[in-house]
């Protein structure tokens, strides 16, 4: 036994012998180096087959997956192991089952739709994209790569692509800075951005999805990432663009066009669509911080009423609170807030109350109780909980990424809506933070069972926070519609919200910027949106807001907002003229509102924007790609905003065809700018030629009166246009059975007739039981109208060669001729 015991010096000699090269040191370590800058090396395999393909280099591995014939999503494993396949942006991914085709040669791999190709080249892993022409859309121009991350674990993931001289960029969400985006380096991290400036970035929204144009060729990234995420659009080197992330997966989606309205379609598809609104939330909406006490939220109610302006919802901003505490009342200013909120509701008013994601830390206070003992609220990495100051004092922050803290939030809303709450506002969900600005980095979140630190659940903290009021609201409201706005968010929000574009200044350039702000998040997937009308911070003058209240008019949510510490800011605080043209306005919104929900439903039916700016209507003429004052409002209106004070007239650019002026019926030819008379009265406002745009009664809010015709203004056109009228029961989901009525008008013509024909899909009916027809434009005095084969007598010719008539909203043909 004894003799096979070595002594000490005998087993390190012997390990010494056995392992020669190795070196003995305290730390064996030493010496290893993160990994730097790595990139793909040469590709040796690829396999696959139906709709996902892998390809190697020996080590790193990258995924295709095909989605449909227009949309490939990559991925990439810097060492072959991909992460659990999980998205809060994309619920749902399901490739289609369609015909792909796997090809290989000596230089490339190759996966082809009937409408996508991607190519792997074999020489350096390089990945591009062409279309069935063989055209080249999007190119690598370095191998995908990647850099270790020694604090956190993980890796930095980068992305280059070739950037071409003519190539632009849109999209990206609210970016405060010109729509183009060439040149622009950017940031997507949720930040409150209190007064924000132009050019300031980040704000308070992360949408990582871009469309480029280049050659008259749109696609679209959706770089699905949650991780402070880079983007440079040619900013740094002309030739090249960017997009990174500070951790995740090198994972995007590419988007073929060939139109920017395919992409931003097909991103939708992706990410979901707005449910459809409750028909009062497109009213007018007004704001402040703070209506209190009750008197003063009545009287603001009141006034609506004695100024004869519209106005659909009043909102309650956190005053209404007890010490800021979410799902509490101020008893003192508000003693009886159900009575307070019926009256309201009498009157025709909605009421909808602000809340936080802080809830005070306060063993007094059943929410924050309840929270701590089922462990709801977000802890830091030794277990500490995340505290913080925001308005209540310290607070602690409900886990919105946790599935049971979501349920446990959206319950909390009944007690608010058994008072007759009919909205919910959530702010300050980046999350905001006093002082520090947000959560540190090691918070950690459940990140629905997928864990992760706040660096990675940061961009998405605030869209879990209104998916939990949504669809808690949604659970108690049973088959009503609820209406949402939140401040924060990710690609996907706008399955749970509208937004506002947070605290702007009462300034021109925010008007501007508000204007550029609106189009880009429409086009960036986040179709209802709205800028503090009038400016947060500040005090606009009466000819300021009047403009804002003009372009608010055209925003698909129309909010007035003011900060605490600015004068009474409500559409009449200016007197007259203001008063009458704001009036006026705010009543030309409620006109059109019918023409608004049926631009909405072509949104969330469709996956249309509903503001689109002049380069979504021209991409292929280049100068469109530099414009940024006028959009269209749907497909039909086209609307200029007066951007600057004192402004007497101002140049439009008109979209190819023919445009009707909507203040004087004259006709416009386009595919030019027109220089247009801009009173304080109006803005320029054209009409599609062909249009058929639905027409409301003015009322003082929706529903005030019930709907006994519809105004039907059909606009002349010497070639077929097509215009789409939604309708249904506007506050419940029976749309979702198909209980709407859908209509489709066809307007056609020559010099000696017009015709109109109507079909209709869905199985509402509407109760009113004509129209009356407005027909705008007929180049010819008109001598007989016939509908459905009948000879209509009764008809008059004003003035402005407008004819008009009636008849019962069935008809199938109507014509009329010279
Ligand atoms: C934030 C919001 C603002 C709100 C204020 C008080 O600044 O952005 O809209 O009025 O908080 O709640």
């Amino acid at each position: 036994m004894e003799e096979n015991i070595l002594n000490p010096k005998e087993i390190l000699n012997e390990f010494v012998e056995e392992e020669e090269g190795f070196r003995h040191l305290n730390n064996p370590a030493d010496g290893i180096k993160p990994i730097t800058k790595k990139y793909l090396g040469v590709p040796t395999h690829g396999v696959g087959s139906g709709s996902k393909y892998y390809f190697t280099d020996g080590d790193a591995k990258v995924e295709l997956i095909v989605v449909n014939e227009e949309i490939m999503r990559v991925r990439l494993a810097p060492h072959g192991v991909f992460l659990e396949d999980f998205s809060y942006a994309v619920p749902d991914l399901k490739p289609k089952n369609i015909a792909v085709n796997f090809f290989e040669d000596d230089k490339e791999f190759r996966v082809s739709t009937a409408k996508v190709n991607c190519h792997i080249r074999k020489a350096d892993f390089f990945i591009s994209f062409s279309d069935q022409n063989n055209v080249i859309t999007s190119s690598d121009a370095k191998a995908m790569h990647w850099e270790e991350n020694t604090q956190f674990g993980g890796y930095y993931v980068f992305s280059t692509k070739e950037c071409h001289p003519d190539e632009n960029f849109f999209g990206l969400g609210d970016k405060p800075t010109e729509l183009n985006l060439r040149g622009k380096r950017l940031v997507n991290w949720n930040t409150d951005a209190y007064s924000f400036a132009w050019n300031q970035d980040p704000l308070y929204r992360s949408i990582p999805f871009y469309i480029s144009v280049n050659e008259g060729i749109a696609h679209g990234i959706f770089f699905d990432n949650t991780f402070k995420a880079h983007f440079d659009f040619g900013g740094e080197d002309r030739t090249k663009t960017s997009f990174w992330a500070d951790g995740g997966e090198m994972q995007y989606y590419y988007i073929h066009g060939p139109h920017m309205m395919d992409v931003v379609k097909s991103y939708h598809l992706l990410t979901g669509t707005h449910p459809m609104p409750p028909l009062w939330a497109l009213g007018y909406h007004q704001c402040r911080w703070s209506y209190y006490p009750e008197a003063k939220f009545r009287a603001v109610a009141k006034g609506f009423r004695e100024n004869k302006i519209p106005c659909d919802a009043i909102y309650l901003d956190i005053d209404y609170m007890d010490g800021y505490r979410c799902f509490t009342w101020n008893r003192r200013y508000f003693p009886d807030p159900k009575k307070m909120i019926a009256d309201a509701a009498e009157m025709g008013f909605k009421t909808v109350v602000i809340v936080d994601p802080g809830i005070r830390v306060d063993d007094n206070y059943p929410i924050f109780k309840e929270g701590k003992e089922k462990k709801y609220f977000c802890r830091r990495s030794d277990d500490y909980f995340m505290e913080g100051h925001v308005w209540p004092g310290r607070c602690q922050f409900p886990d919105f990424t946790n599935a049971e803290v979501r349920e446990w939030w959206g319950s909390l809303f009944d007690e608010l809506i058994e008072y007759g709450v009919a909205g919910v506002w959530n702010d300050m969900n980046e999350p905001a933070v006093f002082g520090s600005g947000t959560f540190p980095a090691d918070v950690r979140h459940d990140y629905d069972g997928y864990r992760g630190s706040h660096r990675k659940a940061h961009n998405v903290y605030g869209m879990q926070m209104v998916r939990a009021t949504y669809e808690g609201m949604r659970k108690i409201l049973k088959n009503k519609r609820p209406f949402t706005i939140t401040r924060a968010g990710y690609s996907g929000l706008q399955r749970y919200a509208s937004v506002w574009t947070g605290d702007n200044v009462a300034s021109w350039e925010h008007l501007r910027l508000g204007n550029i702000q609106c189009q880009r998040l429409s086009m960036s997937g986040i179709p209802f949106c709205g800028t503090d009308i009038g400016g947060f911070s500040g005090e606009p003058d009466g000819e300021l807001f009047t403009r804002w209240i003009q372009l608010g008019s055209f925003s698909p949510f129309m909010r007035a907002h003011s900060a605490g510490d600015t004068k009474e800011r409500e559409p009449w605080s200016f007197g007259e003229p203001f008063t009458a043209i704001n009036r006026n306005f705010i009543e030309l919104r409620y006109r059109l509102l019918p023409y608004m929900y049926s631009a909405f439903w072509e949104h969330h039916r469709y996956g249309f924007p509903i503001l689109r700016p002049v380069v979504m209507q021209e991409q292929d003429v280049l100068k469109n790609h530099f414009r940024q004052d006028e959009f269209t409002y749907g497909d039909k209106i086209l609307v200029c905003p007066v951007l600057e004070p004192g402004q007497k007239s101002r140049k439009v650019y008109l979209p190819k065809g023919k445009w009707f002026n909507f203040w004087t019926n004259e006709v416009e030819t386009g595919g030019e700018e027109v220089e247009v008379p801009t009173p304080l009265e109006t803005i320029p406002i054209f009409i599609k030629a062909g249009s058929v745009i639905p027409e409301y009664p003015v009322m003082q809010y929706v529903g005030e009166k019930p709907i006994e015709e519809i105004k039907l203004n059909v606009y002349y056109s010497d070639y077929e246009a097509n215009s789409f009228f939604f309708e249904d029961h506007g506050e419940s989901f029976a749309y979702e059975q198909d209980i709407y009525s859908e209509k489709k008008f066809v307007v056609n013509g020559d010099e000696s007739s017009l015709t109109l024909n109507q079909s209709m899909e869905g199985l509402y009916t509407p109760r009113y039981d004509g129209y009356h027809f407005k027909v705008i434009g007929l180049p010819f005095v008109p001598a007989t109208i016939t509908i459905d084969g009948k000879d209509i007598a009764d008809f008059v010719i004003s003035n402005e060669k407008v004819l008009e008539f009636k008849y019962t909203k069935t008809f199938s043909t109507l014509q009329i001729s010279k």
